[in-house]
This record gives C-alpha cells, structure tokens and sequence, in this order.
C-alpha cells in the first residue's frame, strides 16, 4: 500500500505528515508495537521537560484502516548547518534533559539503533533550529514499570550510546 504524505519508514513504523504542525505515526494490523503504551510514555515524558516530541492525541484512520498516534511536527535539519561551538551548547542541553528524564524515572532505549539494523544510527534524535528533539518512545521503559534493577541496567546503557552521540554529533 502506498501511503499518501509518506514522511519516513522507521524500524516499524511509517509516519505521514498530516498538516504543518503535526505527523501521524501509523499503526496498521501488521504492527507488534502497542500504540496506547506508547502514547502514555510519550505523555510522561512531556510532563517532565520539552525533550521528547509533543504528544497531541489518538486516532483512526478509515480510508488507511491505521490506528494513529497524532504529534507535533519537527522538522530536522543537518548538524552540519551549525558551527561546532553552537551544536556543543545544544549537546550540553539535550545532556541535562536526558538526565532530568532518568532522574524521573523515564529511560528511552532507543537512542542508538542497534548496528545489525540498517539505517542512520541516531535517527530518533532530531536536531531543529531550536536544538535538539527525542522522537520514538516505542521501547521507552519507566521506572514504575519495568522496576529498579532493570531500569538502572536500561539507564546504564543509554549513558554509552548517548557518549557515543557526542562524538558523533560534534565530528559530523
Ligand atoms: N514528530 C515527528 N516529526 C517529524 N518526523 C517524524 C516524527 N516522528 C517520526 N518522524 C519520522 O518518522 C520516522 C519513523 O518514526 P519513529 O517514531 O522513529 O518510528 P519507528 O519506531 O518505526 O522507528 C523517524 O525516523 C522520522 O524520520
Ligand atoms: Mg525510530
């Protein structure tokens, strides 16, 4: 099938550009992952700081028979449009906001794609003329959820993806 207003293919998703402003991530009856924990993790993500892309709400739609979980629109640009000095302020900031998402009790998971995936290993991390953004909650954990012991070993890990983005971010 081909979607009209196709943006992107994710690992398991397709998303659509529904106006200026916002995007539809397609969930059709071929896709294992859950919309509605999806949307909760997207909620508490947005309550803790402005990170995470705005989650809007949920919907269906009849002619592309697609559960939708409708956001805000972000529009990425390259990192190479930014002098290193400006890109190494944004980093400082997506650092304190990571940590103030861990702190809370959320850890995204997806930070880096894993390297036996092919694609761009950091495309859930956006930079806008406004820094950066955070899309893709799908394998987010909370604390609450997944408890201690796995939430630190999932926190641990992130930490060595996100120093591995520092490199890349700057170099790039
Ligand atoms: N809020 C958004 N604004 C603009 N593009 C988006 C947005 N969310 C996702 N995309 C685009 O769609 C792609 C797939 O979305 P994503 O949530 O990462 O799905 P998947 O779980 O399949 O990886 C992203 O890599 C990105 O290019
Ligand atoms: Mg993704």
């Amino acid at each position: 099938m081909k979607y009209p207003r196709l943006l992107s293919t994710g690992a398991n998703n397709k998303v659509i550009a529904l106006t200026e402003d916002t995007v539809a991530k397609l969930f059709t009856g071929d896709t294992r992952s859950d919309i509605g924990s999806e949307a909760e993790k997207m909620k508490y993500a947005n309550n803790l700081n402005g990170l995470v892309c705005k989650f809007f709400r949920l919907d269906y739609d009849d002619n592309l028979q697609a559960e939708m979980l409708v956001m805000e629109r972000i529009y990425p640009i390259d990192y190479r449009a930014y002098e290193t000095e400006k890109r190494e302020l944004w980093l400082a900031v997506f650092l304190d906001e990571m940590h103030q998402l861990h702190q809370a009790g959320f850890v995204h998971r997806d930070i880096r794609r894993p390297s036996d995936i092919t694609g761009q290993p950091f495309d859930n991390i956006l930079l806008t003329n406004n820094g950066i953004r955070l899309i893709d909650v799908g394998i987010s954990a909370l604390l609450s959820q997944v408890g201690e012991k796995l939430f630190k070993k999932y926190v641990e890990t992130e930490l060595k993806e996100l120093e591995e983005f520092e490199k890349y971010f700057i170099s790039r």
